[in-house]
């Protein structure tokens, strides 16, 4: 089992040891308000703007010290109090556990919270824990979400994106759209860097920015046990370049001229000219696929790998790159002009070792994808980011990329791209060839469908002045109940980046109110109005989850944080984490997330257990972009049916909804 989610690296630090030691944060703070009031882009969604147009920097002059004067004004994360969470587990419980074995871990939990209990004990360490750093849990998660975790980052973590594919299906039209893509994401690092990036607001509360510093000249490095994260973003060794993949092979292209200033897209079509003239076919050991190994395995191959001073010198350049950029080859004879499905696979994992899997660098951050067919969309490692920050740049990068050719006067000829070299040994090549069976084998193992629900969006639940997230959730609870005729754990990504350096909790989906209206629903002896009462019911559930969860009130963090700290403590594990109801909330059959965006594109992420499904969705106005995904080895689950499933459960709500008087209220 995965711990799912969404994950932090603590690069904070190089921030503040950027910061002259004179300098008071604290003082900076204070005038922190005011300089936002000024700067600050007003979002009413996560990752987006509510206004249609690109948001310019306000200033193209470096407004040093912006981010972490914001930063220091934002609230620390809560530990919520134990009771209140003991509490909402065992709410939590009873809809996916048996009568039977509640009752035990009731007595489990009235044991742990009792005055003078373990659990009053944990709960004061963590306490303390929390006054004591910036963020009780950023550091935790990141290791056991990301780092720690050892399954390949491809499908079991890195997300895919998926965006609509573009006219042209030929050489000239990619590189022409790669120049536009590559100046486009230097547009948005320009705002990183001089601390102009407008701040995003859930409501009326500012948010964490912290991980948008973290997705640009990042890398995951794979360790035996445990990876860690580098950024290259700050300094005077900061990057200054991008790594293309074209054929299998990688090319470092410095993406600044002499003075500074970034290539324009005319130089930049150039010099991915040059690249794709010297790397005519995949000649190449697909030294990438190393990437999508189990992490164990890939970490043992990394070092064989680095102990050659050329492949160590080629790795590392990728590492320090600012982002990477696939040119993939036509993958026509896979998938049809209309195969979404197909296209979001090649987001996802590339398609196999015989398509584009081997185009790809897995542990980067941010790896673009541009296919010589028009398949447009990115992979990224999860461990920096969650993906609303993601879409937020690639809403940006869309946007500069539908601007007009401009013309630009001639400029000096320019180096060539550098060719990244590899030694491969007999081991290397081993590896390789181990790596390209295993990921084949995931790949085929992977039922993964995006539908485009074309019948509404946001537009019908909000005209019953309803959730459309929580409408869109509790479809996807009906879908499953009437798959598998019981409720399952469900997890709901939920943001924590009203708090500094938030990253995520756990809106639990599957409640007492979501599984009695998923039971009324095909109960011929149920009338419609109280049908539509339980619906209101389980709408109005969800939305208090979301409310308590991005508040910092849930119970999934909190519970993690008791039990990392009896490991901390050394101290024997509370029987409440080895009860097999705990196992079972743990055991997420449906692992899902909205990613909004102002672009039309879709997120997709595998299963997080074997029986399991994964979601994500972008609601529209209009239409729901919506990816499903789940492992064909799986007797018990199915992608296409499941598919069809939630089709039907959101027409089938709405039918219910119009249908009935009372709802028209
Ligand atoms: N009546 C009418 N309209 C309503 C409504 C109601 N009762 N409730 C909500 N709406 C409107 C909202 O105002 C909003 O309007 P907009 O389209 O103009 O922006 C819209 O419906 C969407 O609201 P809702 O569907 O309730 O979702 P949300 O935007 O509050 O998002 C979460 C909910 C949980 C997705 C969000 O809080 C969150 O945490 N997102 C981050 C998830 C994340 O990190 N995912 C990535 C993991 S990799």
């Amino acid at each position: 089992m995965r711990l799912h989610g969404c994950r932090v690296v603590r690069i904070v630090a190089q921030w503040e040891d950027l910061l002259p030691s004179c300098t008071s944060t604290r003082i900076v703070g204070r005038f922190s308000s005011r300089m936002w009031g000024i700067l600050t882009r007003t979002t009413f969604k996560m990752g987006m703007e509510k206004t249609s147009g690109l948001v310019r920097p306000v200033s193209a002059t470096k407004l040093a010290g912006r981010f972490l004067a914001h930063q220091e004004g934002l609230p620390s994360l809560p530990v919520p109090a134990l009771q209140q969470t003991c509490d909402r587990y065992l709410a939590v419980l009873e809809p996916i556990v048996e009568t039977e074995k509640l009752k035990r871990t009731r007595e489990l939990v009235t044991d742990f919270q009792k005055a003078g209990g373990m659990g009053e004990r944990l709960q004061k360490s963590l306490e303390k824990r929390a006054q004591g750093t910036e963020n009780w849990l950023s550091d935790w998660w990141v290791l056991c979400a990301y780092l720690d975790y050892r399954l390949p980052v491809v499908i079991h973590s890195n997300p895919g994106l998926l965006l609509p594919r573009f006219d042209f299906r030929d050489k000239q039209g990619q590189l022409r759209h790669a120049a536009k893509l590559i100046a486009g994401v230097l547009d948005f690092k320009a705002q990183v860097d001089n601390e102009t990036l407008p701040v995003e607001h859930m409501g009326r509360r500012p948010l964490c920015m912290n991980q948008y510093y973290q997705l640009l000249s990042s890398c995951r490095v794979p360790g035996i046990h445990r990876d860690s994260v580098v950024n290259h973003a700050k300094g005077p060794t900061a990057s200054r370049h991008m790594v293309v993949a074209h054929h299998n092979q990688f090319f470092t292209l410095d993406v600044y001229n002499g003075d500074g200033s970034p290539l324009n897209e005319d130089q930049l079509l150039v010099q991915l000219r040059k690249i794709c003239e010297a790397s005519p076919q995949s000649s190449e050991e697909p030294v990438g696929i190393l990437t999508s190994q189990d992490r164990n395995v890939w970490g043992k191959a990394y070092l064989e790998l680095i102990k050659d001073p050329t492949n160590k010198e080629s790795v590392e350049a990728i590492q320090r790159s600012i982002f990477t950029l696939s040119l993939d080859s036509m993958s026509h004879h896979a998938l049809g002009e209309t195969d979404h499905s197909g296209a979001a696979q090649q987001m996802l994992h590339g398609g196999g070792s015989h398509l584009n899997s081997g185009n790809r660098w897995f542990d980067k951050t941010l790896q673009f994808i541009l296919g010589e067919d028009g398949m447009f969309g990115l992979n990224y490692e999860h461990a920096p980011a969650e993906g609303p920050p993601i879409v937020a740049l690639i809403d940006h990068v869309e946007e500069c990329m539908k601007k007009a050719d401009m013309a630009h006067s001639p400029t000096s000829p320019l180096p060539a791209p550098r060719k990244l070299h590899f030694n491969i040994t007999p081991d290397i090549r081993r590896h390789i060839e181990e790596a390209k069976l295993h990921l084949n084998t995931m790949v085929q193992q992977l039922d993964l469908k995006l539908l485009v629900f074309k019948h509404f969006g946001k537009n019908i639940p909000k005209s019953f002045k309803m959730s459309p997230d929580a409408f869109i959730q509790i479809g996807l609870q009906l879908a499953y109940y009437r798959l598998h005729q019981k409720p399952c754990s469900t997890y709901e990504s939920a943001s924590l980046r009203m708090f500094r350096l938030g990253r995520t909790d756990t809106i639990r989906s599957a409640s007492t109110d979501s599984s009695n209206f998923a039971k009324a629903f095909d109960d011929p002896g149920k009338k419609n109005a109280e049908k539509v009462a339980l619906l209101e019911r389980a709408i109005k559930a969800h939305r208090a989850y979301t409310e308590m969860a991005i508040q910092g009130q849930a119970i999934d963090r909190h519970l993690l944080g008791l039990k990392l700290q009896a490991i901390e403590e050394q101290v024997s594990l509370p029987e409440i984490f080895t009860d097999p109801s705990y196992a079972a909330a743990m055991h997420f059959k449906m692992s899902t997330s909205q990613v909004p965006a102002k672009s039309d594109c879709v997120m997709c992420f595998g299963p997080v257990v074997e029986d399991g499904y994964g979601v994500c969705y972008n609601p529209k106005d209009k239409h729901i972009n919506l990816v499903v995904s789940s492992f064909s080895t799986c007797q018990e689950t199915d992608t296409g049916r499941m598919v069809q499933g939630v089709e039907a459960a959101l027409l089938d709500m709405r039918t219910l909804l119009e249908s009935t008087p009372k709802a028209k209220l």
